[in-house]
């Protein structure tokens, strides 16, 4: 089968430990109980985006160790293609991840074999098929590389925020970004922007302004904001769940997204399909063992 969707980013192993409240500097708390699960933005994009539908590949770097096996263990299961990911001298990337009763978190990123994934490891991989997903989890030579190499629609969810290039983040098309990453994303483009207090719709509209052609915003419980150049900005609510953990839903989100414009869908199309797909996330504990694998729920 064509591969429809690629993914060149992030795997990691998620040490999750559930708490009632998230510790302070300094402070120990006792924490209810832990488990160990796949994650990484990159990995959970390539299972969100074949959970909803897309032929997709996944290519990162995993270590020669045990947690490799627990990092791609979703993947193949969902027959997500992996023959591309490089086994590294350096151990599987680990986040440490701590999750309270209110579903808020905190995430520490061992970057691991992650920081191989470099221009030269894109360079080898060769050519990418169908649209390109890429975040901020691997060296930005291997996302400028992807971005190069790329033959199709690139989606960057530049998550964290790392700095590129001017030229290729006004490439993205589109750009996706959750409301503090879109003001550091402005900030980046334009260093008289002072930090901004501004409205997401003016975030959004001046990210345009600045040459990308289209943006998408996530909000959490508020949605997305949809802004493609040339169009009126569109506002996409939520769909009311009780979240449990939102680890993950992010990326959730984007490979959804990926998906549904792989398969022709409009990027408020894609967008609104995306943000129910995500949602259910939010209910489950864990990042990819809380994916919808029923397409008939969404
Ligand atoms: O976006 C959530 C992901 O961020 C987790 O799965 C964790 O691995 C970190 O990379
Ligand atoms: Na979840």
């Amino acid at each position: 089968q064509d591969i429809q969707v690629t993914i060149v980013g992030s795997s990691n192993v998620d040490i999750t430990a559930l708490m009632r409240r998230l510790p302070g500097p300094g402070e120990t708390v006792l924490a209810d109980s832990y488990q160990l699960s796949p994650g990484g933005k990159g990995a959970n994009q390539a299972l969100a985006a074949q959970l909803a539908g897309a032929a997709t590949e996944f290519i990162g770097a995993v270590g020669n160790d045990s947690h490799a096996d627990i990092a791609l263990g979703q993947l193949k299961d969902a027959q997500v293609v992996l023959d591309r990911v490089a086994r590294s001298a350096k151990p599987t990337g680990v986040a440490i991840i701590q999750v309270d009763s209110a579903a808020e978190n905190s995430i520490a990123v061992v970057s691991g074999a992650n920081a191989t994934v470099d221009s030269d490891a894109v360079a080898e991989a060769g050519q990418l098929h169908g649209i390109v997903v890429l975040q901020g989890e691997i060296p930005a030579s291997g996302i400028t590389a992807a971005m190069d190499a790329a033959t199709g629609r690139v989606v960057l969810n530049l998550a964290p925020v790392i700095e590129l290039d001017r030229a290729h983040l006004l490439a993205a098309n589109p750009l996706v970004v959750n409301e503090h990453e879109a003001a550091l994303i402005l900030q980046q483009l334009d260093a008289s922007d002072a930090p901004t207090n501004d409205a997401e719709p003016v975030i959004a509209q001046r990210l345009l302004e600045h040459g990308l052609a289209s943006v998408v915003i996530t909000l959490g419980a508020n949605g997305c904001l949809v802004a493609e150049r040339g169009a009126p900005i569109q506002q996409l609510p939520a769909i009311k769940v009780k979240a449990v953990d939102t680890t993950g839903a992010g990326d959730a989100f984007t490979g959804a997204l990926a998906a549904r414009l792989a398969h022709g869908d409009s990027l408020a199309q894609a967008a609104g399909f995306a943000g129910r797909f995500a949602a259910l996330t939010v209910q489950g504990h864990g990042a990819q063992s809380s994916y919808p694998r029923h397409l008939a729920d969404i």
